[in-house]
């Protein structure tokens, strides 16, 4: 996996909204958003969808007609077993891969029509799987590189400023090398490199991976806080206890589909859901 998945943005930045905010349009649509029951995009319009998607890895076919929609200021969880395409379907999304069918649409664009480097410019942050922390880099420098679409500097360091306020132990740490930080740290760099961008959706693949239960907590913790500020949150993961526990909603992937959705409340009794985790 490329560490360019959140270094890799493009060139247009998004230097109007203050630091430390992730725009204000989102407030009402977090209010209208997570767990409320209503199974999806009903109402306004998603800031996230895939319809009939399909996608893989040349000839191999691993997404076969996903469809999702996701509104602003949700907390999403994408669940299931090993091999399920999780890590495919955010990779379709990023722009890394393409669909070979239908559609992925962010804020009314089609997807598939802008090249994956601009995608990131959109708003679109992607914390890959397994960190991919630059680890000569300092803490510092590998905040910085997730800015770079940034160029003004005041407003770059004003959203450091933001980013070490939710992450104080990287500010202890700014000028240690990023391959010496503990896992758990590794992870919360990861984050803060992709929040740098102050994205409008930041997505997560298995986060949680490799990590103590207590660090998975505090990590948890970190998401709740920047969910709470407004940005909208598509988390794939394995742990499903700390996935239902903190998103709104749920999918569950099976196979390259979805084979179950909704509120996460109302999944976690469903034995269908440990089935299609569980792969049994
Ligand atoms: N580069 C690749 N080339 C060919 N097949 C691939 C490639 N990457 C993944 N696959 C296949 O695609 C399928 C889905 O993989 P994916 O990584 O999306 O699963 P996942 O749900 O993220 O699994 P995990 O929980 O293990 O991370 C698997 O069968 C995998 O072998
Ligand atoms: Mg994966």
């Amino acid at each position: 996996m490329p560490v360019a998945e959140v270094g890799d943005q493009g060139m247009e930045g998004r230097a109007d909204r203050p630091a430390g905010t992730t725009g204000s349009s989102l407030a009402p649509g977090r209010e209208r958003g997570t767990g409320d029951g209503d199974g999806g995009a009903r109402g306004s319009a998603p800031l996230l969808s895939a319809s009939g998607l399909c996608s893989g890895y040349g000839r191999v076919t691993v997404l076969r007609g996903v469809d999702l929609a996701v509104r602003a200021g949700e907390f999403v969880a994408v669940i299931g077993a090993n091999g399920a395409g999780k890590t495919t379907l955010l990779r379709t999304i990023s722009g890394i891969l393409r669909p070979s069918a239908g559609r992925v649409v962010f804020e009314g664009r089609d997807l598939a029509r802008i090249p994956a480097h601009r995608i990131p410019a959109l708003g679109i942050a992607h914390v890959p799987e397994g960190r991919q922390v630059f680890p000569q880099l300092s803490v510092r420098e590998n905040l910085l590189l997730g800015a770079y679409l940034r160029r003004d500097r005041a407003h770059r360091e004003a959203r450091m400023a933001f980013v070490l306020d939710l992450f104080p132990r990287l500010h202890e740490r700014l000028g240690q090398a990023g391959g010496t930080l503990s896992g758990g740290e590794q992870q919360m760099l990861a984050v803060g490199r992709a929040l740098m961008l102050e994205p409008r959706l930041l997505m997560l693949d298995e986060p949680s991976q490799g990590l103590a239960p207590r660090v998975v907590g505090e990590l948890y913790g970190k998401l709740g806080e920047i969910h709470a500020l407004g940005t909208t949150i598509v988390l794939i993961e394995q742990n499903l206890t700390a996935a239902l526990r903190h998103a709104g909603r749920a999918y569950v992937l099976e196979h390259g589909r979805v084979v179950l959705e909704g509120p996460t409340a109302e999944l976690e009794g469903n034995d269908e859901i440990r089935r299609a985790y569980l792969g049994v």
